[in-house]
């Protein structure tokens, strides 16, 4: 067992005791950040006790630790994954090399970059979810959104450590400046657009963990081949947490549209909202927004960026040792979506251009199979609906879709076409406040608001009737 050392301040597995320079920053670090976390962190959360899982090791049995706790007592702290012996580095032009311990003086610009806009994401996301406790529709719920958020505060700690631990005196600015960007702030916002967006509400919020989440784990799963081997075995430890938010996300919608599908049935009615529920149509107008602005987290279709890093072996792609090519891509091309003539068209790019374009695929891949699996749901209740993700051309702010207007289903429209019709893809105001009408705060043990299932099974093998937060 690779156990974490609990008796520390900061627990680690990272013998942060040998290297006091190193603990003594990140102590200085630690109340900033408990700071933030009050202000910006789940609100009124302090004095709840909230049934938890911290991992007390890094290898896959290291889950197994559950109990009731206060957040602002949850030892966040830094569990990279077991140092793999006589790693190589797997692609690029260093590929066959030692993988690095330490970083490379011409790739540090590079890896710091790619670090502090991970690290951007993890704390923009809990502030974005920083109300939504004071709706949740039971109290499974409320613990699994208390959840997510101490894992995305410790994907902060993670970042944090790689700075504070291999970028010297600019790592501790980036660090300090993880805690004072924050989300939506006009004058100091995080750094991609879709971690500016507002959460309004539960059924936002279980897209969140479904499609930005989701994001997370490309991300993270590029960043986990990475021939700086620190980077490498801190994001394959965060992708084991990142598989609980992407849970919490396809049972959210899952159980959303279960409840909706026995509410029309029960009610004999085509139109949810007559029974209470939240109608199929706004689901999928919440599919199309969240899904089209994460297709923007991935970046240019055509980057040189992203082709460096491929290049200098700092970011890889997803799966890297299990896809059978060369792994340097000079050679190769890449089938791209890009406008031609105004319409969507696919074009044979250079490969290594296209490294963001194919994560965005495998990310859409991977964003089907959920819909899929709804889409089995409403089918065996007998409902003629089909849920779909949208076009990749649909609602684009980055790449070579943004700046025009396309239908859902990537059909290319005049400015004009777009207002006349987008009410009825993406959420109207009359949306949002219709599904706001609906959040209200459930806390009773075992009960769950109308317009949302009860999950399959509770947390850790309890009963749904568990007290999985309690109040003093
Ligand atoms: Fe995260
Ligand atoms: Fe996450």
């Amino acid at each position: 067992m690779n156990q974490i050392n609990y008796s520390e301040k900061i627990p680690n597995n990272v013998n942060l005791d040998d290297n006091r320079r190193l603990q003594r920053a990140l102590e200085q670090w630690q109340p900033n950040y408990l700071k933030w976390w009050e202000e910006m962190g789940p609100k009124d959360s302090s004095n709840l006790e909230v049934y938890l899982r911290t991992a007390i090791s890094v290898d896959s049995q290291g889950w197994a630790h559950f109990g009731h706790v206060k957040m602002p007592d949850y030892r966040w702290g830094i569990f990279l994954a077991p140092e793999e012996e006589g790693r190589k580095i797997n692609f690029g032009i260093h590929k066959g090399e030692d993988a690095w311990q330490e970083v490379p003086g011409e790739y540090r610009a590079d890896l710091r970059r790619l670090i502090v806009t991970q690290g951007d994401t993890e704390p923009a996301s809990v502030e974005q979810q920083r109300l939504l406790a004071q709706t949740a529709p039971s109290l499974y719920d409320r613990r699994n959104l208390y959840q997510v958020n101490v894992e995305e505060g410790r994907h902060l700690w993670a970042m944090v450590y790689l700075l504070h631990a291999y970028f010297g005196r600019d790592g501790r600015e980036e660090a300090e400046a993880l805690l004072t960007r924050h989300s939506g702030d006009p004058d100091k916002p995080r750094i991609l657009q879709a971690f500016n967006e507002d959460t309004p509400d539960w059924l936002a919020f279980y897209m969140f963990t479904y499609f930005q989440d989701r994001d997370g784990k490309y991300q993270l799963s590029a960043l986990s081949e990475s021939g700086f081997d620190p980077l490498a075995r801190t994001c394959k430890f965060m992708l084991t947490e990142e598989a609980h938010h992407m849970f919490v996300g396809e049972t959210g919608v899952t159980r959303v549209i279960q409840r909706t599908c026995e509410l029309m049935k029960e009610n004999k009615t085509d139109n949810a909202r007559t029974a209470g529920g939240i109608d199929l149509q706004t689901i999928q107008k919440y599919i199309n927004f969240h899904y089209s602005i994460c297709l923007d987290l991935f970046g240019q279709e055509i980057s040189t960026n992203a082709a460096n890093f491929y290049t200098e072996g700092v970011k890889g792609r997803f799966l890297e040792t299990k896809i059978e090519d060369d792994h340097v891509l000079t050679s190769d091309s890449y089938d791209v979506l890009e406008l031609k003539d105004g319409k969507p068209t696919l074009v044979e790019e250079p490969a290594l251009k296209s490294i963001n374009e194919r994560l965005r695929n495998d990310y859409i891949a991977d964003s089907q199979r959920g819909v899929d699996r709804w889409n089995a749901i409403i089918k065996k209740q007998g409902i003629d609906f089909e849920l779909s993700l949208p076009h990749q051309a649909f609602n684009r702010g980055i790449g070579t879709f943004a700046g025009h207007r396309f239908s859902n289903d990537g059909k290319p429209l005049s400015e004009a076409q777009w207002e006349q019709q987008k009410d009825q893809w993406v959420p109207t105001d009359e949306d949002f406040a219709y599904v706001a009408s609906l959040m209200k705060p459930v806390t009773e043990i075992g009960k769950v608001a109308n317009w949302v299932a009860k999950p399959a099974r509770g947390i850790n093998n309890q009963p749904f009737d568990f007290e999985y937060v309690r109040f003093d």
